[in-house]
């Protein structure tokens, strides 16, 4: 019998009170709370089963434990979240960031491996984890970072000194799309906007219609907003330059349809479940 304070009892009770308030999940999470509250990484757990919790640590594990319960996302009581070769900082102003996003990182730096000295544009950039992991494989790269939300682009920024180490670094605009971006031709733009219909909030998982910010999420009006992003590109992309994107599976007919009609070409790329989830767009035939 292991002593009621041990990390042993505490874990196998608190994997308990996860499932039974419906959180899958249980022992991954209670492991991931307790790591967080402790510090420790998840093989020390394993290696101080019998460990003995503070009353101090056993209240903040308690809150954390009873505000996952009600589903808040595992990221944002961590305040962390890998994506790629980093840890990043989220909390609810930025969308906690999602492995499709990582395969669009790896499509661009395969499909750019020069390391030359390019200028490239996060658009909706969040946390930041897009551009920010391109910065760190491609460190000549020059990057400029943009959100509509004040709060998300702080978070940006936070990773960004954080990350990249460079707290004199200052490319950071609010804009809505391009509205507030000082003209300037890039070399590559990245963007994963919100792409969710609002008539698809049903099908979210759980956790994130109620705490995921709902700008990040949600887009009603895709065919305007796709139009705006194409339209403007001309004044903003070198003539051999890329525009990267995350999509909605069901954008491909309308974003070809306005893609081509602004005489640029399109390539599509599936996801690692099958489905249509980027876009490279080119002033050039490229593939
Ligand atoms: C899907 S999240 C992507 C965040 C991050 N790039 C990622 O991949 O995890 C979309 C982001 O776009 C921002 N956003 C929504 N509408 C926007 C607009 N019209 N112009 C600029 N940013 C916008 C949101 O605030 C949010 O941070």
């Amino acid at each position: 019998m292991h002593p009621k304070d041990s990390i042993l009892y505490v874990l196998r009770k608190s994997q308990a009170f996860l499932k039974d308030n419906g959180i899958e999940s249980s022992r991954l999470d209670a492991e991931l709370l307790l790591s967080e509250v402790l510090n420790f990484n998840r093989v020390k757990l394993y290696t101080h089963f019998e460990y003995k919790l503070t009353e101090e640590q056993k209240d903040n594990y308690r809150k954390l434990l009873k505000e996952r319960a009600k589903k808040v996302p595992i990221a944002y009581l961590t305040k962390k979240k890998n994506f790629y070769n980093s840890t990043f900082y989220v909390d609810p102003s930025v969308l906690i960031p999602r492995p499709e996003t990582e395969e669009l990182v790896e499509w661009v730096l395969k499909d750019t491996p020069s390391i030359e000295e390019y200028t490239v544009l996060d658009l909706c950039t969040g946390s930041g984890c897009l551009g920010i992991s391109l910065k760190r494989e491609r460190p000549n790269w020059i990057l400029h970072f943009s959100d509509l939300s004040m709060e998300a682009l702080e978070v940006c920024k936070k990773n960004y000194f954080s990350i990249i180490e460079d707290d004199s670094f200052n490319n950071f605009y609010i804009s809505d799309l391009f509205d507030s971006i000082p003209i300037k031709k890039f070399n590559l733009i990245t963007i994963n906007p919100p792409y969710i219909p609002s008539t698809e909030k049903e099908l979210l998982s759980a956790g994130v219609y109620e705490y995921e910010p709902h700008l990040a999420l949600f887009l009603d009006h895709h065919e305007e907003f796709l139009t705006k992003l194409i339209k403007n590109l001309d004044n903003y992309i070198e003539d051999t330059g890329n525009l990267f994107m995350e999509i909605h599976p069901d954008w491909e007919p309308i974003l070809k349809k306005i893609v081509l009609q602004s005489n640029k070409h399109i390539v599509f790329k599936k996801d690692y479940s099958n489905k249509i989830r980027m876009a490279k767009i080119s002033n050039e035939l490229t593939q």
